[in-house]
């Protein structure tokens, strides 16, 4: 990715994270062939190119159009509109070459430079103030990486080959099964004031008072869960909700997505890398309905989104929430499993630093975890910069996963950062902790 105009001081580290974001893309993509870029993988996912076109699109809308006018669309007008173009006709749709659809991208990304040339960040817009705008397109580009990532885990055909990178480090903390840590109870502050990098539905810091609570200390393990399938928990009714007995009708789930049994061993694929799983990762793939139900079966229940971030941010000593569970420093590859490079989950124990005030493991990186809490607007939320980001979504469609998975970016995680998907899901990376009472 080059630009004819060299970048003025003030623009270099946006268009450092730019390119770097746009080099991740392709990178990931670099092992497809024609064909996989182009097809449907699931019905849940979009063709590859889709993902490409549409991040390509939503970075010109941005960054040209919106960003020293008013701002004239939500969306991007055509096919990589997502409202006009959900993902079940996305396979349908006639697409660019692979050649075509990176040229695009490169095209696209010169204007913007260009753009970026003559823009003043430090005048008082609310769009362009602290670089909010740039990092808002910076982290769309991170999170389709983790939904292609997401197809790629999907892909039909010959497994993905999965350009590793980072290696997991070796175990030095020990977190004993079904351990919990509590929470005394009391006030926490919730959510940030951030304008520079958090989402609208991240705002506004609130204090919530809290009842004491324990939280598990770490993510729900394969070997815990295993021992939940063991016990019959996908066939005893009395573990599952309602909507989640549908779901196991209509399903037959009895495991994971990705798990099979082979010689009466719990076996699973993750990207082109299959073999026994390891009872000492978090498990991955369950949907909401999975992680209720789990959560039954061990008399415990799954922690509200506030319970989640209390345990994840709030230290008691200083009171004062952390942006990360380890303080204020960046996730980087070091701390957590994040940045996709593992290509996995990793043992409960390996990343040392990964620690929040309470005890709480792992909170950041590895898997999203399903939490008990709808999706809705904060005390005083206000839409920003369109509705069609959050507050479409709000109601109780959805439920609130935190904390990133192995498969996102640093730049798109923090403590207070909401995800939401529908309770039935697991293409997504997630697992979960349990919670209860005290
Ligand atoms: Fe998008």
């Amino acid at each position: 990715m080059t630009s004819s105009a060299p970048a003025s001081p003030a623009t270099e580290p946006i268009v450092a994270l730019l390119t770097e974001a746009r080099q991740r893309t392709l990178d990931l993509i670099a092992p497809l062939s024609d064909e996989d870029l182009r097809a449907q993988h699931d019905a849940l996912m979009s063709p590859v190119l889709w993902d490409l076109g549409h991040i390509a699109h939503f970075e010109e809308l941005w960054l040209t159009q919106n960003l020293d006018g008013d701002i004239r669309f939500a969306e991007m007008p055509g096919m990589y509109n997502p409202f006009e173009h959900p993902r079940r006709v996305r396979g349908a749709l006639v697409y660019p070459s692979r050649e075509e659809a990176i040229a695009l991208m490169g095209e696209i990304r010169a204007r913007v430079l260009a753009k970026l040339e003559t823009v003043d960040f430090s005048a008082n817009h609310p769009l362009r103030r602290d670089g909010y705008v740039v990092r808002m397109v910076l982290q769309h580009e991170y999170q389709h990486g983790e939904t292609i990532l997401q197809t790629l885990q999907l892909k039909r055909g010959e497994p993905y080959r999965a350009p590793r990178r980072y290696a997991i480090p070796a175990v030095t903390r020990d977190f004993a099964l079904g351990a919990m840590v509590s929470f005394p109870g009391g006030p926490v502050d919730i959510g940030t004031a951030d304008r520079g990098e958090a989402y609208d539905n991240e705002r506004p810091t609130h204090r919530v008072s809290l009842r004491p609570f324990s939280i598990d200390a770490a993510p729900v393990r394969n070997g815990e869960f295993a021992a939940f399938i063991d016990d019959g928990g996908y066939r005893r009714a009395e573990f599952w909700s309602d909507a989640g007995r549908a779901w196991l009708v209509e399903t037959g789930a009895q495991a994971p997505k990705h798990w099979y049994r082979q010689s009466g061993e719990w076996h699973s694929r993750i990207m082109d890398r299959d073999g026994a799983v390891d009872p000492n990762r978090p498990v991955c793939h369950v949907c909401y309905h999975e992680a209720d139900a789990y959560a039954r079966w061990a008399g415990k229940r799954l922690p509200t989104e506030y319970e989640w971030e209390a345990a994840a941010s709030w230290d008691g000593v200083t009171g004062r929430s952390r942006r990360f569970p380890w303080g204020d420093a960046p996730a980087t590859p070091a701390r957590a499993n994040v940045d996709q490079l593992t290509f996995d989950t990793a043992p409960v124990g390996a990343y040392a630093e990964n620690v929040s005030p309470l005890g709480c493991y792992g909170m950041i990186g590895d898997v999203w975890e399903w939490t008990s809490s709808d999706f809705h607007g904060y005390p005083g939320f206000d839409a920003f910069p369109y509705p069609e980001y959050s507050e479409a979504f709000f109601g109780s469609e959805y439920k609130v996963l935190r904390g990133g998975s192995w498969a996102t970016r640093p730049g798109a995680i923090r403590n207070t950062f909401r995800n939401w998907d529908y309770p039935v899901r697991r293409q997504i990376f997630s697992g979960f902790r349990c919670a209860r009472d005290d």
